[in-house]
């Protein structure tokens, strides 16, 4: 497998996403963040060397949970200094993403399973000037997006069942990465592969060679003593 500092495919022309040649990015999830102390939590990633603010939004609907929304979100821009990464596990994302983008978000990521009009969807997201992105479930297979990935920034590979942190990483999801990478390095794109959860110490250099370039992570990062020097950790895995 090629190493971190030689995996290629990448071209070095998007501003946002130039780091992740050598170095992966890292996004810690909100969801498994202290509600009661965001303020400080907000200020603990300002700080660390995390990359993205990842915000998992949930709609009780499309996930059997309900997290946080809109105004949450909007409140955290002011005390933060990061691109906002939102995954909208919610039905019907279209009706909600000037919202999204009023309350600072920088990166817009649907659900392929509940978009059925799924180019008009990234379409929105892009002429609203937001990053757009698209998750697939873990059943979902990388090649249905074959027809809309060149008009992508972000593919996120849900590597657990959405809805609930604290999952156990799905090992077939490894072999998705590797597809989907092997596609777009074909493509000679620039699309970013997302790996979202049941990411931890122990899994994540795998799945960073793999073809991953930004991993999701919520329970390591926000239940550990010292949730700053593990983000170093990923960062310099
Ligand atoms: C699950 C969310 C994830 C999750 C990751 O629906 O999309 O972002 O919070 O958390 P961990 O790292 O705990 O699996
Ligand atoms: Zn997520």
């Amino acid at each position: 497998m090629p190493s971190l500092s030689t995996r290629r495919g990448i071209r070095g022309d998007t501003l946002l996403f130039h780091i992740f040649a050598t170095m992966p990015i890292v996004a810690p999830s909100l969801l498994a963040s202290n509600f009661l102390d965001l303020r400080g939590e907000c200020s603990m990633l300002n700080e660390s060397e995390a990359d993205w603010y990842h915000l998992d939004v949930m709609d009780g609907r499309f996930v059997p949970n309900i997290s946080f929304g809109l105004p949450v979100i909007a409140q955290m821009r002011e005390a933060t200094t990061k691109p906002f990464d939102v995954h909208l596990m919610i039905e019907e994302p279209g009706k909600y993403a000037a919202d999204f983008k009023l309350a600072g978000a920088d990166h817009l990521i649907v659900h392929y399973e509940v978009c059925p009009h799924l180019h008009r969807n990234i379409q929105q997201i892009k002429n609203l000037g937001m990053k757009a992105g698209v998750a697939i479930n873990p059943h979902t297979p990388v090649q249905l997006l074959q027809d809309i990935l060149h008009d992508l920034d972000i593919v996120l590979i849900m590597s657990v069942s959405p809805g609930f942190g604290g999952q156990q990483f799905i090992p077939h999801s490894l072999s998705k990465i590797q597809m989907l990478r092997q596609r777009i390095d074909e493509m000679q794109l620039n699309t970013i592969i997302e790996v979202d959860g049941g990411v931890t110490l122990e899994n994540a250099k795998t799945i960073l060679e793999a073809g991953a370039h930004s991993l999701v992570i919520g329970t390591t990062i926000f239940k550990a003593a010292d949730p700053k020097s593990v983000i170093s950790r990923f960062k310099h895995l």
